[in-house]
């Protein structure tokens, strides 16, 4: 594995395997690596001759500093895990490395970033679409693996992919979770035990929002799984919302056609927690 830090020194080490034929997958992530990010590197060595990963903490898409400085970050253990998971190159840049320069870029998603994520953190899908344009622009990888815990960064990126008509496929893979059910996140690691233990309640009250699909109204659904959630001691919902699964726009009644899908985010206690269900 060669870990690299700078985009001159990554692009040489690309150039050289591109030029071999052999297909190329990129895994983009902040650190913190756990189990979910492994189950990227895994899919993408799958399909890919090559795995390239990125660990960057990218400030752009943090609407709130104090998340931003409290973000963990475990450089080591994550290099040792990727060697372990026999990545071939990881590239690890500074601030300074990805942002030269102030990225002045703004990107318009239309209705995709009007709602859920875009609606509760302004800015942070324009900070996500400049780190990946960015990275895809250095990486130029033919596959790039996100997960689906985040249900609307997979949308946003895809919708990128289109609008500057880049040659990447995106490839979506499933929310990895804890034997409790919590989806595995980097932000787990900073919840006190107490709010750690009531975290999987998430994941069950999603899993009674689909099965009382038919049984209640959308809107019947959407308030009770707020109440409940909202009475778990130190929880705060943030958004709870149905929607159509490709436009991510709100489902008003069931009998409204296509894939839906209920997104959610909570605090618990400081920590922003999200998590999403599909309905069959
Ligand atoms: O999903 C993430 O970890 C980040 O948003 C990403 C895609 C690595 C961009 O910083």
């Amino acid at each position: 594995m060669k870990t690299l830090a700078t985009a001159k020194e990554l692009r040489e080490a690309i150039g050289n395997v591109k030029k071999t034929g052999q297909l190329l997958g990129f895994v983009p992530t902040m650190g913190a690596l756990h189990s979910g990010h492994l189950s990227l590197v895994e899919e993408c060595k799958k399909t890919c001759a090559i795995c390239v990963v990125s660990i960057f903490v990218n400030p752009t898409q943090f609407n709130d500093k104090s998340d931003l400085k409290n973000y963990p970050r475990m450089p080591e253990q994550d290099l040792k895990k990727l060697e372990d998971a026999q990545v071939d190159f990881v590239f690890f840049p500074s601030e300074k490395e990805m942002y030269p320069e102030e990225d002045t870029r703004v990107f318009h998603f239309g209705v995709l970033e009007t709602v859920m994520e875009g609606l509760h953190r302004p800015g942070h899908f324009n900070g996500v679409a400049q780190i990946v344009s960015k990275l895809f622009d250095i990486v130029q990888p033919d596959k790039a693996f996100f997960g689906e815990k985040d249900f609307q960064q997979l949308a946003i990126i895809k919708k990128m992919v289109k609008m500057l008509d880049l040659n990447v496929e995106v490839v979506p893979c499933a929310t990895i979770r804890e034997d409790d059910g919590l989806a595995m996140s980097s932000r787990n690691l900073l919840l006190t035990p107490e709010n750690r233990k009531n975290a999987p309640r998430i994941r069950q009250l999603l899993l009674q929002a689909v099965e009382r699909q038919h049984q209640a109204t959308v809107q019947e659904v959407e308030k009770e799984t707020v109440t409940a959630l909202d009475a778990i001691e130190n929880f705060k919902t943030d958004y709870f919302e149905i929607v159509h699964s490709d436009t991510l726009q709100p489902v008003t009644s069931w009998d409204e056609k296509g894939p839906k899908t209920a997104c959610v985010a909570v605090y618990a206690g400081k920590i922003r927690l999200i998590d999403n269900i599909r309905f069959l």
